[in-house]
């Protein structure tokens, strides 16, 4: 059925992407976006490559008459919800920016929806929520213990919804667990285009390769994994976006509040991600094994099974394809939109 989204966030990395799926599914598509860490040429390249048109407005979270205005403006059936601040280091520098931006952002979110009689929602969560995990692979009911103030909004944001859902029954919630999205769009026009020096594993060895950095430094080489190095499940951004076309499909009989692991369910090590990135860009890519970086987990992969059986939904792309269309971005676009 086509729907009428809002999409908050919408014109950062992985909102970009979930855009184009949502046009391409049939969906109207309004984005409200304070532009604080977007370019909204991604927008205009989504609508070269959908050949549809969205809305952009630049209204901040934390604006609630902004945000008013924009629903007083149009109906939505559904919000996805991505807007946040996510660095997980600058979280610890600046915590009350990441609670004020991320979770009040999402309580003006949520009063605004009310007001509106809109209690449908998709959530951006993060499988950092879960912290150091009791066993491998992670499943959606293990404890939640994360280990950063960054970690710590997403949970609070989660619990706000669910005691939210406890309380109304009206609202349909689904919460995506994010594993480690990577990659860009295979037209190789739509990617990530980071504010300063990234800290994300991709980006930075992209970078690497075509010169921006010396080499890349891998965090710990003395991890009990298969080649020492630190194990995640990196999970392609287009694979991450059609999750949520999946969470829209099922959203309608969603009772109350829901989370799902988006990831493959398949750990890489930080060697396997520098072997595949350095076959797709035909040179080995400079690499230096340091000391582990503090607060790094060990291992972290996803138990992906409940999204398969509940939201029909699996990841299909594998970490060749996210080196490959990272390294079509990069090449093309080695200052982001701005290239
Ligand atoms: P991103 O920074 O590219 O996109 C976030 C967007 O939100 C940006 O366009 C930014 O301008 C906007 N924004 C931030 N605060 C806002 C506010 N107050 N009002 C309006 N707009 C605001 O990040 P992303 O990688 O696309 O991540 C999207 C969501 O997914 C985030 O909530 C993030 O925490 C979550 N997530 C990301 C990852 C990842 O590795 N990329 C992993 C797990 C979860
Ligand atoms: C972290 C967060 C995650 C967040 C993501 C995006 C945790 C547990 N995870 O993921 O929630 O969504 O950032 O910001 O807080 N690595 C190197 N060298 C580098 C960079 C990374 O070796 O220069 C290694 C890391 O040690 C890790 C892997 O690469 O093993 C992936 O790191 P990164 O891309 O930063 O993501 P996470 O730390 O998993």
């Amino acid at each position: 059925m086509q729907q009428s989204i809002l999409v908050t966030g919408g014109a950062g990395y992985i909102g970009s992407h979930t855009c184009l799926e949502l046009l391409d599914a049939g969906h109207n598509v309004t984005v409200v976006d304070n532009l604080s860490n977007a370019n909204p040429a991604s927008l205009h390249r989504v609508e070269e490559l959908t050949g549809r048109k969205l809305n952009l407005h630049k209204v901040d979270l934390l604006d609630p008459v902004g945000l008013h205005a924009v629903f007083k403006e149009q109906h939505f059936d559904t919000v996805i919800h991505f807007a946040g601040l996510k660095a997980v280091r600058e979280s610890t520098e600046i915590p009350l920016r990441y609670y004020h931006n991320n979770v009040t952002g999402t309580l003006v979110l949520l009063e605004t929806m009310k007001r509106h009689h809109i209690h449908r929602l998709v959530f951006s969560s993060s499988a950092t929520v879960y912290g150091t995990p009791p066993s491998l692979p992670i499943r959606e009911n293990f404890p939640l213990n994360p280990t950063n103030p960054y970690g710590r909004t997403k949970l609070t944001v989660e619990h706000t919804l669910r005691d939210l859902a406890g309380a109304e029954p009206e609202w349909s919630i689904i919460m995506l667990r994010y594993f480690n999205p990577a990659g860009a769009h295979p037209s190789g026009s739509l990617g990530e285009d980071p504010t300063g020096t990234p800290n994300n594993l991709l980006p930075l060895i992209m970078q690497t390769a075509v010169g921006q950095h010396e080499k890349v430094s891998v965090f710990g080489g003395d991890y009990r994994t298969s080649d020492g190095t630190g194990t995640r499940d990196y999970i392609h951004v287009v694979d991450v976006a059609l999750g949520h076309i999946a969470a829209l499909k099922t959203l309608s009989e969603t009772r109350g509040c829901v989370a799902y692991n988006l990831g493959t369910g398949k750990p890489c090590t930080v060697l396997d991600v520098l072997k595949s990135a350095s076959r797709t860009v035909g040179k080995q890519i400079p690499y230096e094994i340091v000391k582990r970086r503090a607060g790094d987990v060990a291992e972290s992969y996803a138990d992906p099974t409940l999204a398969a059986s509940r939201l029909q939904w699996q990841a299909t792309r594998n970490l060749d394809a996210m080196c490959a269309d990272a390294w079509r971005w990069q090449k093309t676009h080695p200052n982001g939109y701005t290239s």
